[in-house]
This record gives structure tokens, C-alpha cells and sequence, in this order.
């Protein structure tokens, strides 16, 4: 298995100051709740939650997604949930990869039941090929066509989620 650096970890950080940069305008005044969604997004989640320049409010949620191999099924159940109250809310998810869209989909409707005030989308990586639901990322730090990612909290059965860049995994076969 070779990896490729694909994005390197001065690029990430840039980005996520453009974003936070552009959150924080768009939700100047509020104080949305901001929720990562475990395990992948976690040293996103942190990075870009301190670049932010409006008052927070942090939550996690966990999905276990029943699928196959590389692709998941989009048959997706919280194994942990929202512990803050969001209805009335702004509530803003921060995943670390969207792929078929699946999953998020899946857990925007189990947020949109709790009535929140407004749920964006903000994923570091927007994959794009394999898309099965038509999802808006509302914040995207990049865009990759296809590929298996790893680095910065993307992981492959649990190996590389700790290194500071990302990187593509070439299968040998
Ligand atoms: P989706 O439901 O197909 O959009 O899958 C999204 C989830 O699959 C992500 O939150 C990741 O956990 C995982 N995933 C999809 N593509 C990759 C990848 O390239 N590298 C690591 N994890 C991935």
C-alpha cells in the first residue's frame, strides 16, 4: 500500500482560516452550535472551532454506518447524540469527508427532527465521484474527484487518522 501526499498540512491549515474566516461573517452576531461528527473530524473540528472569531457552542455525534468494504450502505444509527438542546438553534455539522452522502444525509434528518433554527454543512473534503444523494456543502475546504484518503483524522481501518497531512492510498494489487 503506497500513500501520495495529496494536501499538505500548510495548505489545510491556510484553508481552514478562509473558512472560519467566512463562518464567522456569516453567523456574526449568533452563536451557532457547532457539531463534529466522530471519529474523522476531530483535529479539523479543533482547528478550525480556534480560528473562529464568534462565541461556540460544541457538540459531537457518532454514526455507525452498516456498509460494505469501502462504501457505506447509508443504513445509519447515532451510537452517540446531541447533548445540547438545538431546536431554535443554528446548527452547523462539521464532517471530515463527504463520499456518497450517505451518511450525511442520514444524520440531517435525525438533527432537522430537533427543529433547529438552520443546519449548514462545513466538510474538509468534498469526494465527489461516488455521490448518491445530492448534499450541500455549505463550507468545503477542497474538492477531490475520487480516491482513498488518509491523514488529519481520515482513517483506513483505523491506521494514518494521526498524521498532519493528507494523503491517497494506492492498493497494490
Ligand atoms: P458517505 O456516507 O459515503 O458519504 O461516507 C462518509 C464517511 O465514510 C466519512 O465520514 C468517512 O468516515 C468515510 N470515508 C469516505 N471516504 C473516505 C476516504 O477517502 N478516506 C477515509 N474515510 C472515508
Amino acid at each position: 500500500m503506497k500513500q501520495e501526499l495529496l494536501i499538505h498540512q500548510e495548505t489545510i491549515k491556510s484553508r481552514i482560516k478562509e473558512l472560519a474566516r467566512r463562518i464567522s461573517s456569516d453567523y456574526s452576531g449568533k452563536e451557532p452550535v457547532f457539531v463534529g461528527i466522530l471519529n474523522g473530524s476531530v483535529f479539523f473540528f479543533a482547528d478550525i472551532a480556534r480560528e473562529m472569531t464568534i462565541p461556540l457552542k460544541i457538540d459531537f455525534i457518532r454514526a455507525a454506518s452498516y456498509g460494505s468494504g469501502n462504501s457505506s450502505s447509508g443504513s445509519v444509527r447515532l451510537t452517540k447524540g446531541l447533548e445540547i438542546p438545538v431546536k431554535d438553534k443554528p446548527v452547523i455539522l462539521v464532517e471530515d469527508i463527504v463520499d456518497t452522502g450517505l451518511t450525511l444525509s442520514k444524520i440531517l434528518d435525525i438533527i432537522t427532527e430537533q427543529s433547529p433554527e438552520s443546519i449548514k454543512i462545513c466538510a474538509l473534503i468534498d469526494k465527489q465521484e461516488r455521490r448518491k444523494k445530492d448534499i450541500t456543502i455549505d463550507y468545503c475546504g477542497f474538492q477531490v474527484e475520487e480516491g482513498f484518503l488518509v491523514g488529519y483524522g481520515l482513517d483506513y481501518n483505523e491506521q494514518f487518522r494521526c498524521l498532519n497531512d493528507i494523503y491517497k492510498l494506492h492498493f497494490e494489487k
